[in-house]
């Protein structure tokens, strides 16, 4: 097979098998000339960087009912876009989301720049989404390459370098498999694909419209591509987290300094997460005094570290005052704006709901 009969393939393949999603044109309509918005497609690129298609897809609909173009959000208050955006992790986005919307509309006359130059020069918009973004929107002639694609190209050319050295080579490859036109499906075709049939543990490689011109198609090591780099030894941190329960089951919540790990975020009070052993890391931390008692230890890994945090719980007939605190009622806590290692604390000391429809993906920051 050569490149060109791998692109033309695949784009055969999205026109009958291509996923729906609200945020995309169909093949067929695009064909006919309706192109997808690029508000749209910016905002569901922003909300895919945290979670699934499958939890982005409820948040998109209602921010897009709620403000249905970028001029409606660059005038939303930050606080009712915060709070739409509650859930779905990582503060600093939604933050970046506003800013980028007010200088699409003040610095752009309301419309996002078509080049993948001009979009990168927006807030929150890094390579990777001004590819998707010029190529989806724009019809531009850009090698998008997400974790999706990244695998699919790995195993097409049977790439045996690990990531993330192997980057700059699966990029040159999407480069040259992109064509001239309709390079946005080209993409998003890649991007299914990658979703339903190559998948990272056991491709239905009978299934793929790429199964000639692939390295590994069919071989039982397949899913071994993309190589990955050697396990880093991350380095172990402690803290101590203390879930302050009133009479009425509510959970004492603070918020993190806004710039940082996790900024902005809500917490439990706690200590700071140290690499040294002799540092307050018991009840000595507690914000205030208490029948502290130890509910458990829970890990939770982060880019560069492993945090070990032992949860303490009490109750108070009188709720304790924290400066900055609020306390929040246990069916409200999914609507708060908490981290992942937050949730995993507070499960440790009460019986937390589950939560539907939430998995986070990517590197935590
Ligand atoms: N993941 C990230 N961007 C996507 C898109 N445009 N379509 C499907 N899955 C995606």
């Amino acid at each position: 097979m050569t490149g060109q009969d791998t692109t033309n393939a695949l784009l055969q393949w999205y026109d009958r098998n291509h996923r729906t999603f609200p945020w995309r044109v169909s093949p067929a309509d695009r064909q006919r000339g309706v192109m997808a918005s690029a508000y749209h497609v910016w905002l569901s690129e922003v909300m895919l960087q945290q979670t699934t298609v499958q939890a982005v897809r409820p948040y998109f609909l209602s921010f897009v009912e709620r403000w249905p173009d970028v001029g409606d959000l660059a005038q939303a208050s930050d606080d009712d876009v915060m709070k739409a955006w509650a859930g779905l992790g990582y503060y600093s986005r939604a933050r970046n989301l506003k800013k980028c919307a007010e200088k699409v509309v003040y610095d752009h006359a309301g419309q996002f720049p078509d080049t993948e130059a001009g979009l990168k020069a927006l807030p929150g918009i890094g390579d990777y989404t001004a590819a998707a973004i010029a190529a989806i929107a724009f019809d531009r002639h850009a090698a998008v390459v997400d974790g999706n694609i990244e695998r699919v190209i790995a195993r097409l050319f049977e790439i045996a370098t690990p990531l993330p050295k192997a980057k700059l080579a699966i990029k040159e490859h999407m480069a040259r498999l992109t064509p001239k036109s309709r390079p946005g499906d080209f993409a998003q075709a890649m991007m299914d694909l990658g979703a339903t049939i190559c998948t990272p543990k056991r491709p239905a490689c009978g299934l793929c419209p790429l199964n000639d011109g692939c390295a590994v198609a069919g071989r039982s090591d397949a899913d071994a591509f993309p190589v990955k780099p050697p396990k880093k030894q991350r380095p172990v941190r402690r803290g101590a987290a203390f879930v302050a329960i009133d009479g009425n089951g509510m959970v004492l919540l603070r918020q993190r300094a806004a710039t940082g790990l996790l900024g902005g975020m809500a917490e439990v009070p706690g200590s700071a997460w140290t690499a040294r052993t002799d540092g307050a890391l018991g009840t000595d931390a507690a914000p205030f005094a208490g029948d502290w008692a130890l509910a458990g230890t829970i890990r939770h890994v982060f880019t560069h570290f492993e945090l070990r945090l032992d949860v303490y719980r009490a109750e108070f007939d009188t709720r304790p005052l924290l400066d900055g605190g609020w306390w929040s009622a246990a069916p409200d806590l999914a609507g708060e704006a908490l981290p992942t290692v937050m949730k995993k604390a507070i499960a440790a000391a009460i019986d937390l709901e589950p939560q539907p429809n939430l998995t986070e993906k990517g590197p935590l920051l």
